[in-house]
């Protein structure tokens, strides 16, 4: 037996080696951690369990028979996270440079499937040169194979994907199913075409960073949900997402122990600018809101006019979705449309009940929105608020002017509890623009124009630039002082805790995409 055990060590000691000294070396010399480290900095100590450690790639062309590394490229098993297990694979550099051949992809599904069965997280550290070059057309067929697990697992398991290095070609499209991509800055990429086929075809000279590095993907395209500044910060960042999320679809959303306490917020009543076009940071709103240094925001820096995140109320995970007015006065457009939506949809899937903070002056106007179809992404907001049947409460800060009053969790489209600020303003329009339009020819026919339009809009504004037109039909729920807003939301949201609502049977809905 002996003699056994000491062939197995052999080849446990060949695995854990990965792809030698030399590339480890050369990885940490670029700034990054090797796939077993960065398993170490996720999991809690000693509950790494691998599966599939001795696995071998089948592949026999260009000499490949004779060049074997057990595991493959890719570490995979389950262990805990703060306690609560998950799935995850780790993608190695430094064989094959990370690349998915047959087996590789083999075991990143046989890891899936067990997620899905068993009702836990998928966590993908990605760090790949894409598809093993040779091994053609097998290796493709293994992304598809992932991509279909995306697909299948997407709302019935959390999954996450941080990308820690390369990942270009249709690589990109297993994180893009998934719930959050974090990215970490300088030493990770995303693109369809690199910078070479780009210059190819477009003329375009543009660097692996420029074109799809942590920051593009945070600020320009959205893809990515966080840029982290090192690695480590990644994976921190992955441990404080998942301790919002339930561990799949049917369990009940995390909550903390929570001590009762004051709730009054006096802070809140003094938020609010006098003037009704002076922008204020909707985030100091939140923070006075939410459970002490709770939030943890989602899309920081990618269409800053609305803002997402997960946060606590009285220690039960919320989700909360606020228009920002210190940032194009909070309006809503294409990019603002779609990430609120997804983040609502995520929110949906897992049980996190929604908190809204609304101040909007409505969709923002113009032929780049129009041509780019605000029409077709705006739908996305709306749709996603309709179908979602979590509990769901809105707070109107301010402006609640057209269809943006509608779309931002209105009543009407199944809120559960509307409060509003006695400084909402809720009505069809802005009051300017709305005497301009409905007193058009007692203005034109005045003497002085410009003080009658004023006299009109006072008017206007008098009439329907406060909530108690919209409370009067019921359409809010309350009015309330400000600093009452925390107190109020957590009686709301507990008395919404075992909400119940189907919605009609169906197979799925076409949400307008
Ligand atoms: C096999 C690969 C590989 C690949 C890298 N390696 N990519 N082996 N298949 N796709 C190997 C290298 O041969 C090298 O082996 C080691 O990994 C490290 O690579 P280097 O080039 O030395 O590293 P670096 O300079 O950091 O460059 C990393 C890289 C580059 C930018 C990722 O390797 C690269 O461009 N690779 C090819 C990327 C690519 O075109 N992939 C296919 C895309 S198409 P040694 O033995 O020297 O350590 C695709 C389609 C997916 O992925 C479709 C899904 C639907």
């Amino acid at each position: 037996m002996n003699e056994k055990i000491n062939i197995l060590q052999q080849k446990q000691e060949q695995a854990l080696a990965g792809g030698g000294r030399a590339r480890i070396e050369a990885q940490h010399k670029k700034g990054k951690l090797t796939a077993r480290e960065r398993l170490h900095f996720l999991l809690d100590e000693g509950s790494f369990q691998e599966i599939g450690m001795l696995v071998t790639h089948r592949s026999a062309d260009f000499g490949m028979e004779k060049e074997k590394y057990p595991g493959d490229g890719v570490v995979t098993g389950y262990g805990t996270v703060n306690g609560r297990l998950i799935y995850v694979y780790s993608q190695d550099f430094t064989v094959f440079g990370g690349s998915l051949s047959e087996t590789h992809a083999e075991k990143i599904c046989k890891i899936m499937d067990l997620a899905l069965k068993n009702g836990a997280p998928i966590i993908g550290l990605n760090d790949s040169g894409g598809a093993r070059i040779q091994e053609g057309v097998v290796s493709l067929g293994g992304y598809a194979d992932i991509f279909y697990r995306n697909t299948l697992a997407s709302g019935v398991v959390p999954q996450l994907s941080a990308i820690m290095g390369p990942c270009a070609g249709g690589a990109v499209y297993s994180p893009a199913i998934t719930d959050f991509i974090l990215m970490v800055e300088n030493t990770s990429y995303m693109f369809v075409t690199g910078p070479n086929v780009v210059k190819t075809v477009t003329h375009e000279v543009v660097t692996s960073e420029e074109l799809g590095g942590a920051t593009t993907h945070a600020t320009k395209s959205g893809v990515t949900h966080f840029a982290c500044a090192n690695e480590i910060a990644a994976i921190q960042h992955i441990k404080q997402l998942l301790s919002y999320m339930p561990q799949n679809c049917e369990d009940k959303a995390p909550a903390l122990p929570y001590e009762p306490a004051n709730e009054q917020r006096p802070a809140l009543n003094d938020i609010m600018p006098e003037n009704a076009s002076q922008p204020y940071d909707m985030r100091e709103v939140i923070t006075e809101v939410i459970d002490e240094g709770s939030f943890l925001e989602v899309h920081k820096d990618f269409a800053e006019n609305i803002i997402v995140g997960f946060a606590r109320l009285a220690g039960r995970s919320i989700g909360i979705v606020a228009n920002q007015p210190a940032f194009l006065a909070g309006v809503l457009d294409i990019h603002s449309s779609t990430k609120g939506a997804r983040f609502i949809r995520f929110c949906d899937s897992f049980n996190i009940p929604l908190l809204i903070f609304e101040d909007v002056p409505g969709f923002l106007p113009g032929t780049d929105q129009e041509w780019n179809a605000i029409i077709t992404n705006g739908a996305k907001l709306l749709y996603a608020f309709c179908e979602a049947t979590v509990p769901r409460v809105t707070v109107i800060t301010r402006k609640a002017y057209g269809g943006a009053y509608d779309v931002m969790n209105s009543k009407h489209i199944g809120a559960d509890m509307n409060f509003a600020w006695p400084s909402a303003e809720i009505a069809v329009m802005g009051a300017k623009g709305a005497a301009e339009i409905i007193f058009k020819r007692e203005i034109s026919e005045a003497e002085d124009k410009e003080a009658k339009w004023q006299e009109k809009e006072q008017l206007y504004s008098q009439i329907f630039a406060n909530p108690y037109r919209a409370a009067e039909r019921g359409f809010i729920d309350e009015v309330i002082e400000p600093a009452d807003t925390r107190a109020k939301l957590i009686n709301a949201f507990k008395m919404l805790e075992n909400k119940v609502v189907n919605n009609p049977r169906k197979k799925h809905g076409n949400i307008p995409l």
